[in-house]
């Protein structure tokens, strides 16, 4: 990218980068090329493309693009973001130590302790926002610091300069920065090696496309994650490309109203007397308000909480609202609810949420992008009208189920 173009802003950049007008058509907006092969014109020779697998100009252009917005050099799109995490860890090798943020989504816990650790990676977890606690649990053999900030579903953060300032020489830090997206936050500017979206989330923003991304400034990482992709195949498919492309184009839009809806959703919760425990890093009752406010150019979309009346109150609660709607995932225009415990950190054992503080009566909101009202008077209406279901004495342990 020329240094002009460099210097534009994110929203320039997200509807410019990495898209040029088709050389053979004029198309100015990208095209589905929904092709799995590519015409040569003698053997050997091609025109950047020989088969979909290993690149194709949609990807490409969706890798350009979002590599762009987060001030990263290479981009390599995957199909789903558990995808691009096992892109990412691909740089491990047998008998290389993995530390890992302790509270992080479900799903990445269950490739590290279910998959990576079955190929002889060492993995451990730590509270990432405890540097002495990470310097602790430093190993020579330590390959990847894997940090989630804010993390999935209790939105605690740590702190990524600092952390990047005390890891050994040798240690990359890979910043899954999904909950954030590249609009509120940047970890290659804080000096993360490798950053990683579930692009199914904030860069999408409809829901409707499940991808992900890893990204780096790093040529070498760049290579070997590259390398993965195409040996493992888990490419998406260009429509999905194109879609996510398409969706990443009004992420600045999109992020802006998510903030400052999800602001009034926390302080309406915390306004409440049958709210227990309200967790959003845009409050000053968070405990590293500050720190949001450092590294993050906004709090996010995702307001996490425990109503007063335990596990019975927040079951019914997460059916009362009829805005927020009863699913997983996360990002989307659309205002979701879900139980964490239950549905996207189920595959933990009841031991291990504890450890996390994901008690059963912890409500996770991913706040659209509706009108402020309309959702402040949702919640409202759903707790008035769950006001007597349940006690703090019912909080149990309740069967889980895995996505
Ligand atoms: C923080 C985070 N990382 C990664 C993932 C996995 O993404 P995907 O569902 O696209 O595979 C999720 C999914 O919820 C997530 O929340």
């Amino acid at each position: 990218m020329s240094s002009s173009a460099q210097s534009r802003g994110f929203s320039t950049r997200a509807v410019w980068s990495g898209q040029d007008p088709c050389a053979a058509t004029g198309a100015t907006i990208v095209p589905v090329y929904q092709t799995a092969t590519y015409t040569l014109s003698e053997i050997g020779v091609h025109k950047g493309f020989d088969y979909s697998r290993t690149t194709n100009p949609t990807r490409k252009a969706l890798e350009r693009q979002l590599a762009d917005l987060e001030n990263g050099a290479y981009g390599s799109a995957f199909g789903s973001g558990m995808a691009a995490v096992n892109g990412a860890v691909s740089l491990l090798a047998q008998g290389d130590h993995l530390l890992a943020t302790r509270d992080i989504y479900g799903g990445t816990h269950r490739l590290f302790t279910q998959v990576l650790s079955r190929y002889g990676i060492e993995v451990t977890f730590v509270d990432t926002s405890d540097l002495a606690a990470v310097r602790a649990a430093t190993r020579p053999n330590t390959r990847v610091l894997w940090l989630e900030t804010p993390s999935n579903p209790t939105l605690r953060l740590c702190d990524i300069a600092a952390l990047v300032r005390e890891k050994p020489a040798g240690v990359v830090v890979a910043v899954d920065n999904t909950f954030a997206s590249p609009f509120l936050q940047q970890p290659l500017d804080w000096g993360a090696d490798i950053v990683v979206h579930s692009t199914t989330k904030y860069i999408c923003g409809h829901s409707d496309v499940v991808g992900g991304v890893v990204i780096s400034n790093d040529p070498a990482i760049a290579e070997r994650v590259a390398f993965n992709q195409n040996c493992v195949g888990a490419i998406p498919g260009p429509w999905d490309a194109y879609l996510t492309l398409r969706g990443a184009k009004t992420l600045a839009l999109r992020m802006r109203a998510h903030v400052s809806n999800a602001q009034a959703v926390a302080e309406f919760l915390e306004s409440r007397d049958d709210v227990e425990r309200v967790y959003y890093p845009g409050l000053a009752s968070h405990p590293q308000h500050e720190l949001a406010r450092r590294q993050m150019r906004g709090a996010g979309g995702i307001v996490s909480f425990r109503p007063r009346g335990g596990v019975a109150r927040a079951h019914a609660l997460a059916t009362a609202t009829s805005v927020f709607t009863l699913a997983v995932s996360l990002g989307g225009v659309e205002s979701l609810i879900c139980s964490p415990a239950r549905m996207t950190h189920g595959s933990l054992t009841s031991a291990e949420r504890a450890g996390l503080d994901v008690s059963d009566d912890l409500l996770r909101l991913s706040v659209g992008i509706e009108d402020t009202g309309d959702l402040l008077a949702d919640l409202a209406q759903a707790l008035d009208a769950t006001a007597s279901v349940g006690t703090s004495e019912e909080r149990q342990k309740q069967p889980a189920w895995a996505i």
